[in-house]
């Protein structure tokens, strides 16, 4: 699938967004390498620490579905629209790169510019299951 299509699928993924806190609305979409699709927002919570980003959501429908292969990521928020990129805050990028370092992150909008990174390169020198054998 294309860049630019996996973005759109975010970017309607962020429509479900539960944001009544920071009203900031972020969607993903992941596929994995047998082609299929796994959406998230992101969901607040009163008690803020309990809020889930729209990465990890998708990445936990897709692994508790038994999908682990993932082969890319696209983020979209209420500010793609604007031409700016989201770029995964800290923990997404330690739980995307908890299954495959090379797995691609698109960012931008599908009507404007788009960018693509390996989460290698947004998580460096990073720590992992290897560290610990
Ligand atoms: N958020 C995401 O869903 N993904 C990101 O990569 C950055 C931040 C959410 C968390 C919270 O609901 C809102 O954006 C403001 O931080």
């Amino acid at each position: 699938m294309e860049n630019k299509q996996l973005l759109e699928i975010a970017e309607q993924a962020k429509e479900n967004a539960y944001v009544p806190y920071s009203n900031f609305h972020v969607g993903a979409a992941l596929i994995t390498k047998s082609g299929k699709v796994y959406t998230g927002c992101n969901i607040e919570c009163a008690s803020y620490g309990g809020t889930n980003c729209a990465e990890r959501t998708a990445i936990f429908k897709a692994v508790s579905e038994g999908d682990k292969d993932i082969e890319a990521i696209a983020i979209a928020s209420d500010n793609s629209s604007k031409n700016e990129i989201t770029a995964p805050c800290g923990i997404c990028r330690q739980v995307i790169a908890e299954f495959a370092l090379d797995i691609k992150i698109i960012l931008g909008y599908s009507k404007g510019d788009i960018k693509e990174f390996k989460i290698k390169d947004l998580l460096p020198h990073s720590f992992t299951g290897n560290d610990l054998i």
